[in-house]
């Protein structure tokens, strides 16, 4: 079940997080900022069980890969606390939606840390608490490697662009609304902003959801960058204008080969990023990355309802603009395969050119670790 209130916080400056875990009277919940009612209203949704939680991630009041993890985890850890099966909420977590890896990444950890305990005769209780407290290490490690991914990657565009003062365009909502910490490609152009080297972000305000208009631009504005939003098919004027330094993107899943899932819309800017010889940069915490999944053909894309196409924006408001009936065509996400991308940048550093062998090893290091 979850219920609404209005989140306490509002204005520039300290956010209301993305998502917290907090202990009431009547027990344990997971709250979450529902990010489908940004960037007029901070409502919060608190979710007490699991069904709660999958309806608000697949209607996107939770979205975004990291966040997807850590809400995946604290997601496992909320059945294991309320007494429900574990081993069918992990199932049906994971599977809420298909195309972010950490999805299933997190609840796999929660559940792995309650098995343990389970297995070495922890009581109910005691066991729940072993998937809270993962999902707590996953949210603050997902917080760390942000920061990890904002100093690489701001060391990256000082090689790429030596002259500074970067005009930067991302697509889709990369920032601390995805994250534990300030986010991904959204981070990077954080610390470039820090140092007084963000000239402009340029911010696709990616259709149907608008995730860039309603959640990137809420971000960039409450953090006091320069920052312009454009339809998402002005992008190609922008490029041709040489108004583009650099293009930073996150992931959804990055296949072993490098193949880069991302909201729709990322292929088309990677294809002008390459004609326009401008760096096409894709940043993500090794959690992103699926070793398991070969290539950019295996990735599974989730198709979103028709609605959210024909209905503007999408289903937040439901204001028709083709005729009854009309067919929509509705990927949430596209592929861009290694060879239009120019670097990844992980929290264990930069992978350019982006091979096969790179990607592992970068990896590797985390799994070690
Ligand atoms: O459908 P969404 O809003 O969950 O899609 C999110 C994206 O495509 C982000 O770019 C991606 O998760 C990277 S966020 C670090």
């Amino acid at each position: 079940m979850a219920d609404q209130y209005a989140a306490s916080a509002s204005g520039t400056g300290s956010s209301v997080p993305a998502l917290r875990w907090e202990e009431l009277p009547e027990g344990p919940v997971l709250v979450l900022l529902d990010q489908r009612r940004l960037p007029t209203e901070e409502i919060e949704l608190v979710c007490t069980d699991v069904p709660a939680l999958i309806e608000a991630i697949r209607a996107l009041a939770v979205r975004g890969a990291p966040l997807l993890g850590v809400a995946g985890a604290y997601g496992l850890a909320l059945a294991a606390v309320r007494g429900f099966d574990v081993e069918e909420a992990a199932e049906m977590l994971a599977h809420a939606r298909p195309t972010a890896v950490n999805l299933g990444y997190g609840v796999r950890r929660a559940l792995a840390a309650y098995r343990t305990a389970a297995g070495s005769g922890a009581d109910g209780l005691q066991a729940a608490a072993a998937a809270l407290a993962e999902a707590r290490a996953l949210h603050q490690e997902d917080a760390d490697a942000s920061a990890r991914m904002a100093a690489h990657g701001l060391e990256l565009l000082e090689e790429l662009l030596p002259g500074g003062g970067y005009r930067l365009l991302t697509h889709c909502n990369t920032g601390a609304l995805v994250s534990g910490g300030e986010g991904t490609a959204f981070a990077v152009a954080g610390a470039a902003h820090r140092v007084r080297e963000l000239r402009r972000l340029w911010v696709d305000e990616t259709r149907p959801l608008l995730q860039g208009a309603r959640l990137t631009a809420y971000e960039a504005a409450r953090a006091g960058m320069p920052y312009t939003l454009l339809s998402d098919n002005a992008a190609g004027s922008l490029f041709s204008a040489g108004e583009v330094d650099a293009v930073l993107i996150g992931a959804d899943r990055v296949a072993a080969d490098g193949s880069v899932a991302n909201k729709v819309g990322s292929y088309p800017l990677a294809v002008l990023a390459r004609y326009h010889h401008v760096p096409f940069i894709v940043v993500a915490p090794t959690t992103t990355v699926d070793l398991g999944t070969s290539d950019g053909a295996a990735i599974e894309v989730e198709q979103r309802p028709g609605y959210e196409v024909t209905e503007f924006p999408g289903s937040v408001s439901g204001n028709p603009v083709a005729p009854l009936g009309t067919q929509a065509y509705n990927p949430a996400f596209d592929i861009t395969p290694p060879e239009l991308v120019t670097a990844i940048v992980t929290e264990n550093g930069v992978v350019s050119p982006v091979t096969e062998a790179g990607l592992a090893e970068l990896c590797a290091r985390s799994r070690s670790g």
